[in-house]
């Protein structure tokens, strides 16, 4: 019990989203307390995790909500390796539910904020990282938690292999203005290209869960893929 605690309670940095959405069940709380520990990567071992797997391509997706994409993504491609970071338990524990009826073991995970975690990571660790849906947080008085913001930006850049690339999509017609004013500022710091920038989700990218939801309201979603210089 103290140990299932102490997991859950790993470091939140600036992580100010909710991390329930309802109680768990005895088989969700199993989830987490039998099977979460043998995928989870944290603040001490991250560093050996990437060590071991250097060489392998190497992707993270920062807030991978209930994990339908970052799922999707292990499954097609066996021989890449997947960090998700998602401090949100209720999220975790829906992977958790794919992970147990079929685990496709090309994939860790990590329940920090991502902000925090990026700053643990060695220089030039991953290969593409991938931003789908990040919390717009509309009012102006958050606008500093956003996650793209110049820190994390610097932090992309200093993680990611020269030619790695970040996939971000948005909804919010707010965080598009500002995601579109940060890239234009790391393009002027030559950190990163911006290679592709549409309301049409690249084919090779799948779904995501809170993408149905935007579109099935009849809103557009935007995408860009930057590529690090
Ligand atoms: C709007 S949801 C989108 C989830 C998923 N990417 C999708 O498209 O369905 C944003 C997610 O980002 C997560 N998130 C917010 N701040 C974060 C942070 N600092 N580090 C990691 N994840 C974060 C939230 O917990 C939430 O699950």
């Amino acid at each position: 019990m103290t140990e299932r605690k102490n997991k859950r309670e790993a470091p939140l940095g600036n992580y100010y989203g909710r991390r329930h959405d309802r109680p768990l069940k005895d088989e969700e709380e199993k989830l987490l307390t039998e099977l979460l520990p043998t995928l989870q990567v944290t603040e001490e071992n991250l560093d050996v995790w990437l060590n071991n797997d250097s060489g392998k391509h190497t992707v993270c997706e920062i807030g991978f909500g209930g994990g339908e994409h970052l799922y999707a993504h292990a499954c097609a491609n066996p021989d890449k390796h997947y960090l998700g970071i998602e401090p949100f338990i209720s999220g975790t524990v829906k992977l958790l539910q794919n992970i147990a009826m079929h685990n496709p073991g090309n994939m860790v995970l990590c329940q920090t904020d991502a902000k925090l975690m990026l700053t643990k990571m060695p220089a030039g660790c991953l290969d593409e990282v991938y931003i789908l849906f990040a919390d717009p947080w509309p009012k102006k008085r958050h606008h500093k938690r956003r996650i793209i913001n110049h820190f994390t930006l610097n932090e992309l850049y200093r993680v990611l292999k020269p030619g790695g690339e970040i996939r971000i999509a948005t909804d919010h017609p707010g965080f598009l203005m500002w995601v579109e004013e940060h890239l234009v500022w790391a393009e002027e710091r030559r950190l990163f290209t911006v290679q592709y920038k549409a309301s049409e989700r690249p084919h090779t990218w799948p779904p995501t869960r809170y993408e149905q939801k935007a579109l099935s309201k009849g809103d557009t979603c935007h995408y860009f893929l930057l590529q690090r210089l």
